[in-house]
């Protein structure tokens, strides 16, 4: 496996990304929680230091430890990682003085060759990307240049006998396009063979669960999510029945969602599931709020109520598993007020407190979202599962602005319902990033047959996203808004309007609270 010490750069968990699409096996570790004792245990088959906001000269600055030089792997320094690297190997790095850059720069070649750039250069120059101040003005002994740009005489450099490997650029970044061809050749150097597949992180993952748990018991909130699917599915594959599943089922899912998760997980997957269908409290604790905030509150609280009342039921169990993500789990070095490690603290399936007291089992820590998509297909789970929309934990509470009631919970369901099965039988739905209908809280005037209606309304949603920060309105065709106009108007009595939503994010947000 890999190494990845962070020294804080925004774009540390890109690298990660590169080389897992290389099937290469990494980690990323703060600098400040990798000492020698650290590097040994973990023995690294390659190292690469991550860039960094820091200056060499800063009091303090982040260093490796100085054992990463003495334990004979290659070592691949980006950026604030070059810089460190000739610092502490006897090089020269100097302050800006008109050098900095940012953005886009072109690296030429020198002389030399090394294996690092074999399929590099064909252009003559390589576009990259660089963001520093400081620069390398006098190299470590032993090292050599292979591309410079104008402002970063030593662009590329190396120590080939030691396969000390440094660029003043960020190769994992979209805007230097060769960048992954870069890493392609260093774990090819270090020996790694892209052997890194899901079929061997599932049975790691396996191993590493009984190992954990031994005979104790497990409980796991399902949300119907993949994240928290894929989970379960895995721990159970690894312990059979000592795993418990809660499913909190809030009355707030879509369209016979509740029953479909239930039956999936209990007929096809043979899991044992505690369906705790707490419909009735959650509605009748929203009855007459309306206010987005409140809501929310409200139904956090009472999941973490109700998943308390059946674990406890459930009786003796030392573990509770969750779904957590990679991204979530990266401690992040900042550098606000000094080196310090902020942990993004993590809410899954309604954020369930410490104060349960129960070991954590996380066998997705590892994992970015399309490798647990990608794992949730090894694991047999139907792709029309897996490449579902991402849906809130409040449900449809929050899709149903104003008062929530049963009928208009019932008019949403059966709209959205037709809407997105509209989407499919376009061929639309994985080209969209979520869409969904949501009711609003008024009704309208309307003229049916020769009748007059008096009737509620919905809004469509649909948006294009890659990370759900931003998106934009998916630019439907008339014909097929007016389709389905017509459509949920026909198969829903009880609505008498459709709105489509052009709203981007920002300035909206995705959901309508
Ligand atoms: P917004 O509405 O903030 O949504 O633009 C961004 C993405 O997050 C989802 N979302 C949630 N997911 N619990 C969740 O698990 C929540 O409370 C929640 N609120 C919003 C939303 O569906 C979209 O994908």
């Amino acid at each position: 496996r890999l190494l990845i010490i962070d020294f804080g750069s925004q774009v540390t968990q890109l690298i990660a990304r590169r080389l897992r699409e290389l099937n290469v096996y990494c980690e990323i570790h703060p600098f400040n929680k990798v000492d020698d004792a650290f590097l040994r245990a973990f023995a690294p088959k390659a190292i690469i230091f991550s860039g960094g906001p820091a200056s060499v000269f800063a009091e303090n600055a982040p260093m490796p430890p100085a054992a990463a030089f003495t334990l004979g792997v290659p070592i691949l320094g980006i950026c604030y990682g070059q810089q460190v690297m000739m610092h502490c190997l006897g090089g020269l790095v100097e302050r800006g003085h008109g050098t900095a850059e940012f953005g886009r720069a072109f690296v030429t070649p020198t002389e030399a060759t090394s294996p690092l750039l074999d399929g590099w250069f064909q252009a003559g120059r390589e576009q990259v990307w660089m963001s520093h101040g400081d620069h390398v003005s006098r190299l470590a002994p032993g090292f050599q240049v292979y591309g410079t740009s104008p402002n970063a005489p030593f662009a590329i450099t190396a120590d080939p006998s030691r396969h000390f490997y440094a660029v003043q650029f960020h190769p994992e970044v979209h805007h230097t396009p060769k960048g992954a061809k870069l890493y392609e050749n260093f774990v090819e150097m270090a020996g790694f063979k892209g052997d890194w597949t899901m079929g061997a992180y599932r049975a790691d993952a396996i191993a590493k669960i009984r190992a954990q748990v031994g005979k104790g018991r497990v409980i796991c909130a399902l949300s119907g999510g993949v994240d928290s699917s894929v989970a379960a599915i895995l721990i159970h594959e690894a312990i059979g029945d000592q795993l418990t599943c809660v499913y909190v089922d809030h009355g707030l899912m879509r369209l016979n969602e509740s029953e479909q998760v239930v039956s999936m997980f209990r007929e096809h997957y043979n899991l044992p599931l505690i369906h705790a269908d707490e419909s009735a409290l959650f509605l009748g604790k929203l009855e007459g709020v309306s206010d987005p905030e409140t809501k929310r509150k409200i139904i956090g609280g009472l999941f973490i109520e109700v998943f308390e009342k059946h674990a406890k039921a459930i009786g003796g169990a030392e573990f509770l598993a969750q779904g957590t993500l990679y991204p979530d789990v990266i401690e992040s070095v900042s550098f606000s007020g000094g080196p310090s490690v902020t942990i993004k603290s993590h809410h899954n399936v309604g954020g369930l407190p410490a104060r349960m007291n129960m070991q954590l089992v996380e066998p997705l820590r590892e994992l970015f979202k399309d490798e647990v998509r990608a794992l949730g297909r090894e694991l047999g789970l139907p792709q029309s599962f897996i490449g579902r929309h991402p849906f809130p934990g409040p449900g449809l509470a929050i899709r149903c602005p104003g008062e929530i009631t049963a009928e208009k919970l019932d008019l949403l369901r059966r709209a959205d319902a037709v809407y997105i099965d509209q989407i499919r039988k376009h061929g639309l739905y994985d080209e969209i990033w979520q869409a969904f209908a949501a009711i609003l809280p008024m009704k309208t005037v309307g003229v049916m047959g020769d009748g007059r209606t008096y009737d509620y309304a919905v809004a469509l949603r649909a948006v294009t996203s890659v990370d759900g920060m931003t998106a934009d309105t998916y630019p439907f065709s008339h014909e097929f808004l007016g389709e389905t106009m017509t459509r949920i108007i026909n198969e829903v009595p009880g609505i008498n309007r459709v709105f489509y939503d052009v709203t981007s994010k920002p300035p909206g947000t995705i959901e309508l609270e």
